[in-house]
C-alpha cells in the first residue's frame, strides 16, 4: 500500500526515482497540483485588498486554506500564521515573542537543532541580551529532559530530528517547562509530513513547520502560536495590509493573524498548503505509520548488516520518524550520495544543518535517507544495491 500514483514527479517516464531525500523536500501531488493551478487560472489576484471578482475569489481561497491548516492542526484558523518557510516561523517567534523577553531571561533549544532553531535565538541573545542554553542529547540522538533554569521563558525544540529521526518527548518537555512557567515552541518541519498533529493535545504554545516538506509548495509555511501570545507579540515585518491604520506619527498593527503577514502573502503556496493538509487529513494513517515503520525497520536492519556503517540515531523503531543517517567507515557523505545518485538513490549528504548534533557524535557530517509516505520496498532495494556499491568503490 504506498501513495506513490498519486506523484507525478515519482511516475515520470524513466527509471525509477527512488526518492529518499523527502526530509529535504516532499514531492508533491496531483491534488496539490490541480488546487494550485485552479488558482492560477482560475482565481489569481491579489487578497484582502480588490474588490473585483478574481480579487474576492483569491482572498476567498486563501481564507480556506488558513481553515484546511487549521483542521490539520486541530487549531482556530485565527491562530494560523503564513509565512515564508518554517524558518520564517521561527525567525517571527524569535522576533516578536523576543521583544516580550529581558535581558537575563533565558531560551532553552537541544544541541540536536536544525540551525534554523539555533541561529535566530543566538541573534535575539545579541540584540537583547537573553541567554540560550543548550539541553543535551543521548548516544541514541535523544534530548535529555533537564531540570529547567527557573529564568527559562522559552524552549525551543524539534519535534522530530531532522538527523536521527527521534521523536520527542514532548509530554514531558511540556511538564517541565510548565513547572518554571515557561512557553514551548516545537519546530514541526519533520513531523507534518507523517500525519496530522494534535496540538491542543500536546499543549504546546507555539508551532512551526514548512510548506514543502509537507507536500506543498516551496515558499510557505505557517507560525501557529495561541491567540494570547499572538495578540502580545508586536508585529516583525511592517508593511501593506499588518495595520489597522498608519499616520505620519506611527501606526496601528491589525490584529493577528494578519497582524504578522505584511504585504502579499505566499498566495498560491498557501492554497497549495490548504489542498496539501485537506488530502493529508483524508488518510489512513495508521497503515502510513505501519507501512512508513516497516520501511524504516528495512533500513535499520540492513545497514546494521554492513561492516562499517554506524547509524547515528534511534537503532529502534519507537518514538521514531522514518529518516535514518549514517556514516559509512568515515568516507564522505558527497561522495556516497553521487555514488547513489548512479542508481537512481536521493539522498543527503552533509552536517544536515545541523552541526553542533554532529559536532557531538564527532563527525563532520553523514548520510541520510528520509522516508514519506510514497515509499516503497523498491526504494528501499535500489538504497542496498547503491550502497553497496559506495562500499566497494569508498572503502
Ligand atoms: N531542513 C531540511 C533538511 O533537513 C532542508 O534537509
Amino acid at each position: 500500500m504506498t501513495l506513490r500514483r498519486h506523484f507525478p514527479l515519482l511516475n515520470r517516464p524513466g527509471p525509477r526515482i527512488a526518492y529518499l531525500d523527502s526530509g529535504a523536500t516532499a514531492q508533491t501531488p496531483d491534488i496539490v497540483l490541480d488546487a494550485v493551478r485552479k488558482f492560477e487560472t482560475h482565481s489569481r489576484a491579489n487578497v484582502k485588498r480588490g474588490v473585483h471578482r478574481l480579487a474576492e475569489a483569491a482572498t476567498e481561497a486563501y481564507a480556506k486554506a488558513r481553515e484546511q491548516v487549521a483542521a490539520y492542526l486541530s487549531v482556530s484558523a485565527d491562530e494560523i500564521v503564513f509565512t515564508s518557510g518554517c524558518t520564517g516561523a521561527i525567525n517571527l517567534a524569535a522576533h516578536s515573542f523576543g521583544t516580550l523577553l529581558k535581558p537575563g531571561d533565558e531560551i532553552a533549544v537541544s544541541e540536536l537543532e536544525h540551525h534554523s532553531n539555533i541561529v535566530p535565538w543566538h541573534m535575539l541573545a545579541t540584540r537583547s541580551g537573553v541567554k540560550v542554553n543548550f539541553l543535551p542529547i543521548d548516544g541514541e540522538g535523544r534530548v535529555v529532559v533537564q531540570t529547567l533554569s527557573p529564568r527559562t521563558k522559552l524552549v525551543a525544540l524539534a519535534h522530530v530530528s531532522n538527523v536521527t529521526g527521534a521523536v520527542l518527548d514532548v509530554a514531558a518537555i511540556v511538564a517541565e517547562a510548565k513547572r518554571v512557567g515557561a512557553r514551548v515552541l516545537l519546530d514541526g518541519a519533520q513531523r507534518t509530513p507523517h500525519g496530522p498533529v494534535d496540538i491542543p493535545a500536546l499543549g504546546v504554545d507555539f508551532y512551526a513547520f514548512s510548506g514543502h516538506k509537507t507536500f506543498a509548495p516551496h515558499g510557505v509555511g505557517v507560525l501557529w502560536a495561541k491567540a494570547e501570545l499572538l495578540d502580545a507579540m508586536p508585529p516583525f515585518l511592517g508593511g501593506g495590509e499588518m495595520i489597522a491604520s498608519v499616520t505620519t506619527q506611527g501606526f496601528t498593527p491589525a490584529k493577528a493573524p494578519a497582524k504578522f503577514e505584511a504585504g502579499t502573502p505566499p498566495i498560491s503556496g498557501a492554497i497549495g498548503l490548504g489542498a496539501a493538509c485537506a488530502w493529508l487529513a483524508t488518510l489512513d494513517w495508521a497503515a502510513i505509520a505501519a507501512h512508513e515503520l516497516r520501511l524504516t525497520g528495512r533500513l535499520l536492519d540492513g545497514l546494521r548488516a554492513v561492516d562499517g556503517v554506524t547509524v547515528i540515531g534511534p537503532q529502534g523503531l519507537q518514538c521514531r520518524a522514518p529518516v535514518v543517517s549514517f556514516d559509512l567507515a568515515d568516507a564522505h557523505p558527497h561522495d556516497i550520495c553521487q555514488i547513489m545518485d548512479r542508481h537512481g538513490v536521493a539522498l543527503r549528504g552533509g552536517h544536515h544543518c545541523a552541526q553542533p548534533l554532529h559536532a557531538k557524535f564527532d563527525l563532520a557530517g553523514t548520510t541520510r535517507a528520509s522516508l514519506a509516505l510514497y515509499c516503497e520496498d523498491a526504494d528501499i532495494d535500489l538504497f542496498f544495491a547503491g550502497l553497496a556499491e559506495a562500499k566497494r568503490v569508498l572503502t
